[in-house]
């Protein structure tokens, strides 16, 4: 049984012997921590930048010291019978079980500083704090680092919905979060209790929420000191609204962070198997929003020119309009008999998989709704479904 303790060693004489890896290493640390550090050793690299007393240990050595580390790997022993006969803690290199005391494996992210030490077997002392250091920097153990004194807003893409595929910086700041602002289509995390959700997709007892209500929302509760994410689907700007969320925060005087996601655009095809860009088969790929019909006046999509662009069109917000875009690229010139797969809640592990050719496009309200991404183009056919 051991009993583990954080030394302050700001000021106090530590000596280490031996001037190996170890020691050079040690002694670093021990720099970096403030120590005023000995070394004592009977070689040392010529490039050390430490000043090294290059000559045998002598007991006395230990006179005054807080602390010992003995690295030597020959006369850790003598070291360690020293540190003992004067009172003073010795950490040795050679052996850990005749060690009076250990220097544990460190992460230290943010004011957190986690020390591991694991049955005296450094290997596993190390796998575990780096496993330690990556749950903390991504969020899935809660750092909770101390508020700032000003709120901020992170404008989060969450991906496509497979939790996996959102990124590590978004973990970190939704680990952080005061205040999570929802999208419908963002990917559902496990968030501490005590951190408040906003869903602004369509709720039972309540309209979905105006882009306007949003902003005002995200800005109101970072001037309230809050840590606010604002968690979307995919990325944050295709087709997301995003730029107009980070010109509130911009024009309110708000800290504002964008994260980008992985978009659902390319996400979805991959995950069901179709490359978006195929060498031999296409050179380019279009990413079109069809929420409003080809020919509805407010339509900017030229969809006569996107027939002649060939290569592959990936459509979003497309499913009750497709028979309609297909029609439309079969006018403008694009074969009949090109492949076309519609990806239905891509990544999640109900996705489904439609395939078809532009001629006989059906999407069967029952068989697929939305969210999907519909790819167009020869890529379809090179599918390899993982
Ligand atoms: C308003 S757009 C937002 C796109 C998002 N910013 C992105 O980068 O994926 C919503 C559309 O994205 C597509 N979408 C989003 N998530 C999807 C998913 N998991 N599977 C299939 N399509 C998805 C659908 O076409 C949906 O109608």
């Amino acid at each position: 049984m051991t009993f583990p303790l954080h030394l302050d060693l700001r000021g106090r004489r530590v000596l280490v012997v031996g001037a190996g890896p170890v020691g050079v290493r040690r002694a670093a640390a021990l720099l970096a921590a403030g120590a005023r550090v000995s070394v004592v050793a009977l070689e040392a690299p010529a490039d050390l930048e430490l000043p090294v007393e290059q000559r045998a240990f002598v007991p006395s050595d230990v006179d005054g010291c807080w602390l010992v580390l003995a690295c030597t790997g020959t006369v850790d022993a003598e070291v360690a019978g020293a540190c003992e006969a004067r009172q003073v803690w010795c950490v040795r290199a050679d052996d850990a079980a005749l060690s009076a005391a250990w220097v544990p494996a460190v992460t230290r992210v943010g004011d957190v500083v986690a020390s591991v030490t694991a049955g005296r077997d450094p290997r596993r002392a190390v796998a575990l704090r780096d496993a330690l250091a990556l749950a903390l920097e991504t969020g899935s153990l809660p750092l909770r680092r101390k508020r700032p004194a000003r709120g901020s807003v992170a404008l989060v893409g969450g991906g496509p919905g497979a939790p996996g595929l959102l990124t590590v910086r978004g973990r970190q700041l939704l680990a952080e979060a005061d205040v999570v602002i929802r999208d419908r289509l963002a990917p559902q995390v496990d968030l501490p209790a005590e951190v408040e959700v906003v869903e602004t997709g369509k709720q039972p007892h309540r309209p979905s929420w105006s882009q306007e209500e949003i902003s005002a929302l995200m800005v109101a509760k970072a001037q309230q000191g809050l840590r606010v994410v604002r968690l979307k689907g995919g990325d944050v700007h295709l087709f997301a609204r995003g730029i107009e969320e980070v010109a509130a925060c911009v024009g309110a005087g708000v800290a504002v962070e964008v994260v980008p996601g992985v978009s659902s655009a390319f996400a979805a095809p991959a995950w069901a198997g179709i490359p978006v860009t195929a060498k031999g088969l296409t050179q380019s790929v279009t990413v079109v929003s069809a929420h409003l019909p080809p020919g509805h006046p407010d339509s900017t999509v030229d969809w006569p020119a996107l027939a002649r662009l060939g290569g592959t069109l990936v459509l979003l917000m497309a499913v009750e309009r497709l028979g309609a875009c297909a029609q439309a690229l079969v006018d403008g010139g694009r074969a009949a008999a090109t492949p076309v797969a519609v990806i239905r809640e891509g990544t999640l592990a109900t996705q489904q998989v439609v395939l078809s050719t532009l001629a006989d496009v059906r999407v069967d309200a029952a068989q697929v709704t939305a969210p999907a991404v519909v790819v167009i183009g020869e890529v379809v056919s090179a599918r390899v479904a993982p």
